[in-house]
């Protein structure tokens, strides 16, 4: 690695040793190391639909049987995969942080649940999780982990066309009313949950150090942050492998795989300067 990048990297450990409220923004590229794929690279296709077309409520509307074998199938696929080095990199830096009774907190766009998985508890998942169910009629919430969510979703949702549309009523349905459930995430042409949003607004407000990593930063609110903070001029690092609309403003950019970088970059394993 390039002496620029390793001085660099020192520095950072420098900043983030004196840092009392530490705020991590972490996207899809976090997870790509485990397998996840992201939504804007070239693993962004299910079928012949965007992701982003997908994950719409109108999508859902004209489809819940697509929608439901789509999730379906990402919940399947992110069972077989694991935390990476990033994702525990970051937990362990949050119990060293909080052992020293400073703020460490964690906001992820991810759905795929691999932070709370890597141990994680400061943990906003501001879009949703892949493993919570909604009830379309009553609102009820929960987590549910069953495979498959529902016997008529056994076997479906493979990339390759397999079968015709189900049922609304196999689809998941609501322990308290019966009526369809969704995944509880936020999609595209939905507001983020005002609770959720308030937490974040008060992280942003205590943050004196800022890491963004593996987001495309395009997608709002998320990718409005680091500008609000750099108008503050609080320090960012962006680590990610491509430059973003963040890079411009951020203190540091590491540039590389997060699985690489982040242990270099938080562990305590190696000696602060
Ligand atoms: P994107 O797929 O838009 O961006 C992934 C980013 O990760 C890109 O900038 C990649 O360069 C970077 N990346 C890929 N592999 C990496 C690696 N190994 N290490 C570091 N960086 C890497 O994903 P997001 O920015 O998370 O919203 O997308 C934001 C939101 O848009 C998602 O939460 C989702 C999506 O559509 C909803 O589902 C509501
Ligand atoms: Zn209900």
């Amino acid at each position: 690695m390039a002496s620029t990048t390793t001085g660099k990297i020192a520095e950072f450990r420098r900043l983030l040793s004196r840092a009392h409220s530490v705020l991590v923004l972490t996207g899809a590229g976090i997870s790509a190391e485990s397998g996840v794929p992201t939504f804007r690279g070239a693993g962004g296709l299910w079928r012949q639909f965007r992701v982003t077309d997908l994950a719409t409520p109108a999508a859902f509307s004209r489809s819940p049987s697509l929608v439901w074998e789509f999730y379906h199938y990402r919940r399947e696929l992110v069972r077989t995969k694991q935390p990476n080095k990033a994702h525990i990199a970051i937990a362990q830096a949050e119990a060293k942080f909080e052992k020293q009774g400073k703020r460490f907190n964690v906001i992820t766009q991810n759905v795929d649940g691999l932070h709370r998985r890597a141990g994680t508890k400061n943990l906003i998942e501001m879009h949703g999780n892949l493993f919570m169910t909604r009830c379309t009629s009553c609102g009820f919430t929960e987590e549910n982990n069953s495979s498959p969510i529902c016997e008529s979703l056994r076997n479906r949702g493979s990339p390759a066309e397999n079968g015709p549309d189900i049922n609304e009523k196999d689809l998941p349905c609501c322990r308290k009313c019966k009526s369809l459930v969704r995944p509880h995430i936020v999609w595209f042409g939905e507001q983020i949950w005002d609770d959720v949003l308030e937490k974040i607004e008060k992280e942003i407000q205590l943050c004196d150090l800022f890491l963004v990593v593996g987001t495309s930063s395009v997608v709002y609110p998320a990718a409005g942050y680091a500008s609000i903070l750099s108008q503050k001029n609080i320090p960012i690092a962006e680590v990610n492998i491509e430059t973003t609309p963040s890079t411009s403003i951020a203190t540091y950019h590491f540039h590389g795989p997060a699985a690489q970088l982040l242990p270099q970059l938080l562990s305590s394993n190696i000696d602060d300067e």
